[in-house]
């Protein structure tokens, strides 16, 4: 078992521990969940050794192809090791179909896909509810300069390439998502997780949501949603949790 003691912080699905080396941390992946800014709040039985298993194996096919990412290892069966880098306070969204609240925002129907793929910044502020914001307005409240923005908007398509074709590969759509990026030692590096609970993923022949839209919406099957995620990424078949 993984010694987890200095808890740094606690997100909507993971916490994050201090290590004896201040350039590392654990993150702890866990089963509950929050949606609506944590007005629904609920726990999915095995998603936190899922969403580990599933962010090992996407950041290193993206660390196999050259996209500087903060995960190092996998401990254990709920716990990576990654560099313990600065967030910034900036979340990029990437839209290929339009879905969630881009639906609501210019009044589309779910599923339509965009002539061209779309990059939102969100301010990561859960009090404002994550508003959306420009590149103007965040140089001007001097979160990120435009040279890190500019760096993590390239990095965010790559993302969305190589993602992307990993899972058509596997039979799953890559609707939209969500990545946050840090600060470590003067480069910008893809941080957080990439995972059913920040993706939306359709599979390719039913449009059924593989994702955390599930639990959001009442649809049922949540964890055998992840857990089929997981399966056609790695053929890797966990036990059902107890
Ligand atoms: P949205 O359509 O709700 O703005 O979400 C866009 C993408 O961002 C979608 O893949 C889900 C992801 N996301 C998160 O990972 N965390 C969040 O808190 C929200 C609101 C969205």
């Amino acid at each position: 078992m993984t010694n987890l003691t200095m808890l740094i912080t606690e997100g909507k699905g993971k916490r994050l521990y201090a290590t004896d080396n201040p350039d590392e941390a654990i993150v702890s992946y866990r089963d509950e969940t929050f949606a609506y800014h944590g007005l629904k709040r609920g726990r999915i039985i095995g998603k936190g050794e899922i969403n580990n298993l599933i962010c090992e194996y996407i950041f290193t096919l993206l660390t196999q192809k050259g996209v500087p990412n903060h995960f190092i290892r996998r401990l254990d069966n709920r716990c990576s090791l990654v560099k313990r880098v600065e967030i910034v306070p900036v979340v990029v969204k990437v839209r290929n179909i339009v879905a969630g609240s881009l639906a609501k925002r210019i009044g589309y129907p779910d599923g339509t896909r965009l002539k061209n793929t779309v990059v939102e910044y969100c301010l990561k502020d859960s009090e404002l509810d994550d508003p959306l914001v420009n590149l103007t307005h965040i140089t001007a409240m001097d979160i990120a300069t435009a040279e890190e923005i500019q760096r993590m908007e390239e990095l965010s398509l790559r993302v969305n390439d190589i993602v992307g074709e990993c899972m058509r590969e596997i039979s799953i759509e890559l609707i939209d998502f969500k990545l946050e990026f840090g600060r470590y030692k003067g480069a910008i590096l893809l941080a957080d997780e990439v995972s059913p609970d920040t993706c939306r993923f359709w599979d390719a022949r039913t449009h059924e949501p593989l994702d955390i839209d599930r639990f959001r919406h009442d649809l049922g099957d949540v964890e055998e949603a992840y857990r089929e995620v997981l399966h056609r990424l790695t053929g890797n078949v966990l036990k059902q949790s107890e």
